[in-house]
């Protein structure tokens, strides 16, 4: 039997800021009781539809998670609701004095001409691995980490990828990664931690696309159509697949890194991860267990092809 996690009500807490970057503004938020430089936490509410809800917010937590396990560092998220309205909160990796710039900032230093994500240009050119690493060039690995000491930023990097492959999330682009830099200019920037997972284990599906998936054996075809499509490519062939994308990072970080992350990956049991999963309260059968299947066939694939 596992505990479930709770449901944070943040109605009454302080709004400190707006968030401007992202899909929609959104709102931070002071904890309250937290000391005199309060911790801030992003509240995100989920997306409804006429015919439902999506699930960032079990998505997000449950990434955050398995995050965690995978010894990736990652932003700590809670469910939450504000005023009756469903989301999550996910705790401020940039506290103050440090600064957060995003990939999209950094990328025009190392591709001249870099076109940003946003503007949604076909085959992403110049977001490739190559140059995220050079853009990570001198960078530290995130301020609170357990990772093994001779790392920098790209092998931490590279982490990210195999966490995205292991949560099917699509959405790695230049604004969902970043670095943190500190007020004493002496010091060197520091890789941010993961943040933004809510597009992921199938959270904007419905409950009837999932259960015909899971009936007629389809969640592998599903899981294996997840391409990187965020990165650069080529079409023909398109886009590799998030486990292809996480396999050529391992590879470029070398042999040390890539063993570190798939011992970690190799740690974590798969029933640990149903336990996770089952500790999200109000998620529909159907979620679960299709969350349940795709991080259980995803873990697989990384295994077998990385
Ligand atoms: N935990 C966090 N700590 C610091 N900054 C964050 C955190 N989460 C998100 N952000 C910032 O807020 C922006 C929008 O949040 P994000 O989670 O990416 O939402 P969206 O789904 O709208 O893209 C991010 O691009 C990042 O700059
Ligand atoms: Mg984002």
């Amino acid at each position: 039997m596992t505990g479930q996690y709770q449901v944070i009500d943040v109605s009454e807490w302080p709004v400190a800021s707006i968030e401007p970057r992202g899909e929609e503004a959104k709102t931070w938020l002071e904890e309250p009781d937290s000391g005199q430089d309060p911790r801030r936490w992003l509240f995100k509410p989920i997306t409804t539809h006429d015919w439902g809800d999506q699930g960032e917010d079990w998505s997000e937590k449950i990434s955050s998670e398995v995050g965690r396990l995978l010894g990736v560092p990652c932003a700590q998220v809670e469910l939450a609701s504000h005023h009756g309205e469903r989301g999550l909160i996910s705790l401020d990796l940039a506290p103050r004095p440090l600064q957060l710039f995003t990939g999209m900032l950094l990328m025009p230093a190392v591709v001249s001409g870099y076109q940003v994500g946003a503007d949604r240009v076909n085959g992403r050119p110049g977001h490739s691995l190559s140059n995220i690493r050079l853009a990570l060039t001198g960078c530290a690995p995130p301020p609170v980490s357990d990772l093994p000491s001779g790392f920098y930023a790209f092998d931490v990097f590279v982490g990210y990828l195999l966490l995205d492959a292991l949560i099917a999330n699509r959405d790695r682009h230049d604004e969902n990664w970043a670095i943190l830099r500190p007020a004493d200019p002496t010091q060197p920037d520091m890789l941010c931690g993961a943040y933004d997972h809510g597009s992921s284990l199938g959270y904007n599906l419905r409950d009837a696309a999932r259960e015909q998936k899971l009936r007629e054996g389809q969640v592998e075809h599903w899981v294996k159509r997840g391409t990187a499509w965020r990165f650069e490519h080529t079409t023909p062939p398109g886009p590799v697949t998030l486990v292809g994308l996480a396999a050529e990072g391992l590879r470029m970080a070398g042999p040390a890194t890539r063993g570190y992350w798939l011992d970690r990956l190799q740690g974590i049991d798969t029933n640990v991860l149903v336990n996770v999963v089952s500790s999200v309260p109000g998620m529909s059968d159907p979620a679960r267990t299709f969350a349940m299947e795709v991080l259980r066939l995803n873990r697989e694939r990384l295994l077998n092809e990385c």
